[in-house]
């Protein structure tokens, strides 16, 4: 794409984006909400709040500690962690958010592959653009997605956009990966938590800078189920076994009570002690959306722009975004970018060191 033609287009893009990006979210909101017969959410009261470990102190300190034993990664090569050659059942006979596409279950063969163990972190990502000089889309449009209950009324009283059907996502002017919440955030604290408001574009630079690629979707759920079969999530059925939390989604009313009961109310960090059986860390905590790369042939359409998403994130829950179980699935822009979504590369073979 030559720079004439990238102007205009990405300020043309903006609206469309702006559209486009929530559409999955209506969906949800109207898919898990019918099927799990719960009423939709109601106007949005959000306090503004985004620390970590304001929650239950157990939990936090689990996460704490696990992020401490995991330190020294560095030059955005974070491990993989070889998937290893095998048959499983993708998708679901039991589609929860009917408008995905989340059936039917089929056999599918995946040859063995490398997955990063970790989300990509803001300390990653940091190594990458000082290294390249990569600009991220957010930051050329000049703006990107946030949850309103991140914000802070400063910010929020100089936005006057919402969507109706959405009104908890705004578009706050000059959020980014390094403004996650828009100007005045940081990520200074966050350097080990998951990188924000990267698109599908900007993932897969990273990834290739990196000498990876992004995964296909039947490569995410692979790894996801972990070698369990037909189950909803990584670990098994139950959302919280023994009363644990297992990944970092919404407790409480969304969007108006966050209680963070699992010790996060936005993102966590990336390292965590627990992995599932393949040894691919998709619990306890799983933290925001991953971005996959286009559909294999055997699994989508043969055309379109769209990417699939996959995974849950700290605003996830049941009553409108039951999209946190491994065969869940929604779509996205190859352009968006939001406060909740981030990915992790996966590569052929074994990556070599940069
Ligand atoms: C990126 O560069 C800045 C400025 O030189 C430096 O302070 C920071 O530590 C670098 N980040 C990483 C992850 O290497
Ligand atoms: C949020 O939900 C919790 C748990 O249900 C409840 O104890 C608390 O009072 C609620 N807070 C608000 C502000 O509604």
């Amino acid at each position: 794409v030559t720079d004439a033609a990238r102007g205009p287009a990405a300020k043309m893009a903006a609206p469309a984006r702006l559209c486009r990006c929530l559409l999955p979210l209506l969906l949800a909101a109207m898919g898990a909400g019918a099927a799990a017969g719960t009423p939709g959410t109601a106007g949005c009261g959000c306090s503004a709040s985004r620390a970590a470990g304001d929650g239950r102190e157990e939990a936090a300190q689990r996460y704490s500690a696990a992020a401490a034993a995991g330190s020294g990664r560095s030059g955005g090569q974070g491990p993989m962690v070889l998937i290893p050659a095998g048959v499983f059942t993708m998708g679901t006979q039991e589609p929860q958010i009917q408008q995905d596409g989340e059936g039917p279950a089929r056999r599918v063969r995946l040859g063995s592959f490398y997955m990063d163990q970790y989300e990509v972190s803001n300390r990653d990502f940091e190594s990458f653009v000082n290294a390249t000089g990569y600009v991220t889309e957010a930051e050329k449009f000049g703006d990107s997605f946030v949850f309103e209950g991140m914000l802070s009324e400063a910010v929020k009283a100089d936005i006057h956009q919402a969507v109706a059907a959405a009104p908890w996502w705004l578009p706050v002017k000059g959020a980014s990966w390094r403004h996650p919440e828009g100007p005045g955030s940081s990520i200074s604290s966050r350097m080990d938590h998951p990188v924000l408001h990267v698109s599908w574009n900007d993932a897969l630079a990273f990834c290739r800078w990196a000498g990876k690629r992004l995964p296909t979707e039947a490569e995410w759920e692979y790894g996801c189920r972990g070698g369990l079969e037909s189950r909803l999530f990584p670990w098994g059925n139950k959302l919280q076994p023994k009363g644990q939390h297992y990944a970092n989604i919404w407790q409480g009313e969304f969007p108006t009570n966050n209680t963070a009961e699992d010790g996060y109310k936005g993102t966590a960090p990336v390292i965590t002690e627990s992995q599932n059986g393949l040894g691919t860390d998709f619990s306890p905590n799983r933290v925001t959306m991953w971005l996959l790369s286009s559909l294999p042939p055997q699994q989508g359409p043969p055309s379109g722009t769209d990417r699939v998403k996959k995974g849950g994130s700290y605003m996830c829950h049941k009553s409108y975004c039951y999209r946190y179980r491994c065969a869940a699935r929604s779509q996205n822009t190859p352009d968006s970018s939001a406060s909740n979504l981030g990915f992790r590369c996966a590569a052929s073979s074994a990556p070599g060191p940069r």
